[in-house]
């Protein structure tokens, strides 16, 4: 894994898009998979940005997002839907023809799991996959004990996630039991993985999925087994890794080669 500390959630925003800009440079029919969640939010108003004032193009782009909650239309006001539209697809140039996002109120969730599995397939797999990670080190809702070989599902929420998502929602029992889900597995198939953690309340989970043994009581350690993973923390996310002067220095050489 690769680990960048930046010192703070603008920085960590700001290294974030610029990763994913150069992808889709590279690319222009990039295959991007997406969070949601508040950590992201950052992400996508610097792409926009990028959009809007260097002229960055989204529109060959497909984009998959990794989850949504269970029994909400695409309409209600707290769907994932609605946030990626009203957060990033609304202020790019993107056509609804080029956004998958799970749908919550399909009437047979798990052919609709199926389906969405193979609509990845079709256009070639996911080239690059952004990631939050939950306190309890869920990555999309693949809570502790989700199999790390999980593929699309309907998954069951931790209590725990139920109460860090009750800010959305007013109060907890408003919030979804369940949700649509992308498996450890389907992450596990993008070709490039870049995570992004910020704050003191993501440090111990931090230092968990990055130094401590791969579990399924910890999704999100499941990485340590991909070859191409980008973490960018801040300053808070990165406190409590045992290893934080090795990062630290593997980044200083590698400013040191760039000649910054
Ligand atoms: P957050 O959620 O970005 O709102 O902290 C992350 C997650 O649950 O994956």
């Amino acid at each position: 894994m690769r680990i960048l500390i930046e010192k703070d959630y603008d920085a960590m925003s700001g290294r974030a898009a610029a990763l994913i800009a150069e992808e889709i440079e590279r690319n222009p029919r990039l295959v991007l998979g997406l969070p949601t969640g508040d950590t992201p939010v950052g992400t996508y108003e610097r792409l926009v940005h990028l959009h809007k004032e260097a002229g960055l193009d989204f529109s060959e782009v497909k984009t998959f997002n990794l989850d949504e909650y269970a029994g909400l239309s695409a309409e209600d006001p707290n769907s994932y839907n609605r946030f990626m539209w009203d957060v990033f697809f609304g202020r790019i140039n993107i056509g609804p023809a080029h956004v998958s996002i799970p749908k919550g109120d399909d009437p047979r969730p798990d052919e609709f799991c199926r389906r969405y599995e193979e609509k990845i397939k079709a256009v070639g797999g996911i080239d690059l996959q952004l990631l939050g990670i939950g306190g309890d080190g869920h990555i999309a809702f693949n809570e502790p004990g989700s199999s790390l070989g999980s593929r699309t599902r309907v998954v069951t929420l931790a209590k725990e996630t139920i109460a860090d998502n009750a800010r959305h929602f007013g109060k907890k029992e408003l919030v979804p039991r369940s949700a649509v889900t992308m498996g450890v597995g389907t992450i596990m198939e993008a070709r490039r993985i870049i995570l992004i953690a910020s704050g003191k309340k993501k440090a111990a989970v931090t230092a968990q999925f990055i130094e401590g043994p791969v579990t399924s009581m910890i999704a999100a350690s499941a990485l340590q087994l991909h070859p191409s993973v980008t973490v960018i923390l801040d300053e808070a996310a990165a406190c409590k890794l045992r290893r934080l002067d090795h990062y630290r220095w593997i980044m200083t050489l590698e400013e040191e080669r760039a000649g910054k």
